[in-house]
């Protein structure tokens, strides 16, 4: 297939452009560069510098789908500036369904997130797990589902949903370069090699077995899968939403524990108090897609250390 893979330059993005070149599809990345590198768009993609407002200039009836990780994802910035998340997310992503229609691009797979749940009232998320996002950036990803659900029924889009859960590890030479970084395994990674002076530990008083935050992580390469396998699967005039994780969770100190055994490194360690808005815990059912898509993560956590730690 010809796919459009915008933010392709950013981690995820890369990856996905990466695993659809090695399936012998042709890759298009449209980024405008805000966060992501331009060494990471690999040499067989044909490369488009420029925000989604230039969607049109890149598709035509040629293209058979877009994937569509482009987006502004920093939760405090979200809360600080709401207005970016309207234009950077919904807006942006409204221009990009425009430009997709107009070329009659009728496939879509589309980045959101676990933080459209908010505050989760089961141990385990489901995809029918009320939405009630707790931030811009969330209720962004949210309005977007809401404009996928429509745009399907009423003009035959084929959509699919990603909501991601948390994502870490590397692939081939391609990994996170966050900045600012706020994701816990490359904090913790940098502090471990020297790097990044001391990991936060942002609360130490969840109701949870060690009273740290419990977060359910996935390899790269296995979200990267995902979306190829959604890719194939997406069905015309219907929108399927389906969460990315393992169904498994670890605590922060777990997680610490693993980065110090994969390392041999200490991790200095800072302890704060609970961060607004974070929940203890946030667990997909990824039961969904295993049973649709035929999604198996294969990945355990210390792979996602190990090859995060590799990148490094
Ligand atoms: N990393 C995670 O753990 C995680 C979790 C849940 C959801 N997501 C979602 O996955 C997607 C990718 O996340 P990531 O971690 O790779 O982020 P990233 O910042 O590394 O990548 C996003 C890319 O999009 C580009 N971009 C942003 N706005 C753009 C615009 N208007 N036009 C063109 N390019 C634009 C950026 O330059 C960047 O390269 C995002 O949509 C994010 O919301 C990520």
């Amino acid at each position: 297939m010809k796919v459009l893979v915008t933010g392709g330059a950013g981690y995820i993005g890369s990856v996905v452009a990466q695993q659809l070149l090695r399936a012998d599809h042709e890759v298009i990345v449209l980024d405008d560069l805000s966060k992501g590198h331009a060494d990471a768009v690999l040499p067989g993609a044909t490369w488009h510098q420029g925000g989604l407002a230039e969607a049109a200039e890149v598709l035509d009836p040629s293209v058979d789908a877009v994937i569509h990780l482009a987006a502004k994802s920093l939760v405090g910035e979200s809360v600080e500036h709401p207005e970016r998340y309207w234009h950077g997310n919904i807006v942006a992503s409204l221009g990009l369904l425009d430009a997709m229609r107009d070329a009659g691009v009728q496939r879509m797979v589309f980045s959101s997130t676990a933080a459209v749940y908010g505050n989760p009232i089961t141990e385990t998320i489901v995809e029918d797990h009320p939405a009630a996002p707790i931030n811009p950036y969330g209720a962004s990803k949210l309005a977007i589902d809401h404009m996928l659900t429509a745009e399907a029924k009423a003009h035959g889009l084929a959509a699919v949903s990603l909501r991601y859960f948390n994502v870490g590890g590397a692939s081939d030479g391609l990994g996170e370069r966050h900045d600012p970084e706020t994701h816990l395994i490359p904090n913790l990674l940098k502090a471990a090699a020297g790097r990044g002076g001391t990991a936060k530990l942002f609360g130490t008083d969840y109701p949870t077995p060690d009273g740290t935050a419990v977060r359910d992580y996935i390899h790269i390469l296995d979200l990267a899968a995902a979306h190829l396998q959604a890719m194939e699967w997406v069905r015309p005039g219907t929108h399927e939403i389906f969460n990315l994780g393992t169904g498994v969770g670890s605590s922060v100190r777990q997680v610490i524990d693993a980065v110090e055994r994969v390392t041999g490194r200490t991790v200095p360690v800072e302890e704060h108090p609970r961060r607004a808005g974070d929940p203890a815990t946030l667990v997909a059912s990824g039961q969904k897609a295993r049973d649709v898509l035929g999604w198996a993560p294969q990945h355990t956590l210390e792979d996602i250390i190990r090859d995060a730690w590799a990148h490094l």
